[in-house]
């Protein structure tokens, strides 16, 4: 039997998660949405494309969960996104509605599902997903992490003019203004980057990369990124079910790894098919543990918002 993931927001990331999902045949796909028609009119689309393409498996659209039961994945997309001048942050108590209601109803016809949330402010949104669903840890996962290091990977690539695909990076700490992106453990086929390019030329390029988001707003004007936020979405996807395995860095939530406690944080992990099956702890350097603190500091200044709220 296929599996079944389900994509909750049928906005620009949830439709690409749903087009991805499609064309590289992991799942049937059900898209969801509270506005109506748009799910189901995206979903056909897509299913359209399948003779071209040469997939086979089967997409729906709804504005009710129902047809989402027994989802091995619910990935959660829906929300409001940035416009030029805001911050993730910003959109914190709107999404936190939206975020709040998704779960409940997707975990109540999925409750065997892994939850793969998308909406920022990221790590604010895992957390509320997390204590909504009251679902053991490996199975509330945040995308941020593949995202952020696919930005890093990408300046890297461009200033060396070497295969993106040779670039490993690590991005810690929150999906937000002070991620980490840690130089020392970025490398090219193994070089450490500090070999091929000076510290003023790498800060350049963490600036460039902690930016990426709203680089991309402000060209859009509309909204945010959704092509490279599917597609880190999806590897996510494609590493559970396919149970690759895949180190990644996520958000999941620390119960005192990194000392951190009681947050999403991004860390790298290992996802496989029951979620997140472990948490890498690294020996930071001062500096970069500082850095890590701060990110956290910020990220918890959400969740105190959100706990008032509950
Ligand atoms: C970004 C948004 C999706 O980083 O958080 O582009």
């Amino acid at each position: 039997m296929r599996k079944k993931v389900t994509v909750v927001g049928a906005g620009n990331v949830g439709a690409n998660c749903a087009l991805r999902i499609a064309g590289k045949e992991l799942a049937d796909v059900v898209l969801v949405d509270v506005v109506e028609g748009v799910p189901q009119g995206k979903a056909l689309d897509i299913l359209q494309s399948g003779p071209v393409e040469g997939y086979d498996v089967s997409l729906t659209g709804a504005n009710d969960y129902a047809p989402t039961a027994n989802s091995d994945i619910v990935v959660i997309t829906a929300g409001f996104p940035r416009t030029p001048g805001m911050s993730r942050d910003d959109l914190l108590l709107k999404n936190y509605e939206v975020v709040r209601s998704a779960t409940e109803q997707a975990v109540k016809f999925s409750p065997n599902c892994i939850l793969i949330l998308v909406t920022n402010p990221l790590d604010a949104m895992c957390w509320t997903a997390f204590h909504v669903s009251k679902f053991s840890k490996n199975r509330v996962i945040g995308m941020a992490g593949v995202l952020d290091t696919a930005r890093f990977r990408t300046f890297i690539a461009q200033e060396l003019d070497v295969s993106v695909s040779n670039v490993t990076a690590m991005v810690l700490g929150g999906h937000g203004d002070t991620m980490v992106p840690i130089a020392r453990l970025t490398s090219v086929s193994g070089i450490p980057l500090s070999e091929l390019l000076d510290q003023a030329v790498i800060d350049r390029l963490i600036d460039r990369a902690r930016n990426g988001g709203a680089e991309i707003v402000k060209y859009l004007k509309t909204g945010s990124a959704y092509y490279a936020p599917s597609a880190a979405a999806v590897e996510m996807v494609e590493s559970i079910l396919k149970d690759k395995k895949k180190v990644l860095p996520c958000a999941a939530y620390l119960e005192g790894e990194y000392g951190i406690k009681d947050l999403f944080v991004g860390v790298p992990v290992k996802l496989g098919s029951r979620g997140i099956e472990n948490i890498y702890q690294i020996a930071l350097r001062p500096e970069e543990q500082a850095a890590l603190d701060k990110s956290a500091a910020a990220v918890k200044e959400l969740i105190d918002v959100i706990k008032q709220k509950m």
